[in-house]
């Protein structure tokens, strides 16, 4: 079905995909922005529901509220840390909310396709998985793109409602940060800046059993 070329392109961009909190301001080609809607809108999704909406933010002012609402947030949760790891968390970049040239907002609406979803009946939150899903499509479009994108979720989400005008039952999952950017790291920037780093896959496998290791990959 797929060429060694093209396996070798999908799992090229899957590697090389990154979270970006820098940006450039040079406009995105619309035919860009197209094809990553267009990648998103193919994601899977529970019983077929396609629960997302994308709102396009590109007005300075509203980008201006999104990143109050961001930093209001990112000063609360420094509260969970002490000492040296507060001043390492309050020193990380985690948006790029008024740099970024385009700003999508990915929500999810639990009410899309009446109350009888297939397959939502038994797990409720597969439409927030699904959403998931669509981000992730952008996610990988937009690096085969050329473009960086970050995924910010640090914000109450009535702030952001109220900031969009978004209806209460809809629930804005995503705030991804769209444009070209001058570094886009070969690892995680959390992972440069010695906060986390990548698990080790083989202790993350199990085989029939929970926590019985599988003996080779
Ligand atoms: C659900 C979700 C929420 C995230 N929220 C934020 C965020 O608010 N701010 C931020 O800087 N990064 C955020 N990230 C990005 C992660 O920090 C990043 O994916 C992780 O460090 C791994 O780096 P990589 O995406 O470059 O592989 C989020 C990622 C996910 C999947």
């Amino acid at each position: 079905m797929f060429s060694k070329e093209e396996r070798d392109a999908i799992y090229k961009v899957i590697h090389m995909r990154r979270d970006i909190r820098s940006f450039l301001p040079n406009p995105i080609p619309q035919e860009a922005i197209n094809n990553i809607l267009e990648a998103a809108h193919h994601a899977p999704s529970v019983g077929f529901m396609q629960p997302w909406n994308f709102v396009l933010i590109t007005s300075e002012q509203i980008k201006e509220k999104l990143a109050w609402a961001a930093d209001k947030e990112r000063r609360a949760l420094a509260i969970h840390y002490d000492g040296e790891k507060e001043s390492s968390f309050l020193s990380l970049k985690v948006e790029g909310l008024k740099e970024a040239p385009l700003t999508i907002c990915v929500t999810c609406d639990p009410t899309r396709g009446g109350s009888h979803v297939l397959g939502r009946n038994s797990i409720p939150e597969t439409d927030s998985l699904s959403t998931a899903c669509a981000i992730q499509n952008m996610w990988l479009a937009a690096c085969a793109e050329g473009l960086a994108m970050g995924w910010v979720s640090f914000y109450k989400k009535n702030d952001v409602r109220d900031i969009l005008e978004i209806p209460p039952h809809i629930d804005p999952i995503a705030l991804m940060s769209v444009g070209y950017t001058e570094n886009y790291p070969e690892k995680p920037i959390l992972e440069l800046a010695n906060w986390e780093k990548r698990r080790s896959l083989e202790q993350l496998i199990y085989e029939n059993k929970w926590g019985q290791k599988k003996n080779q990959l």
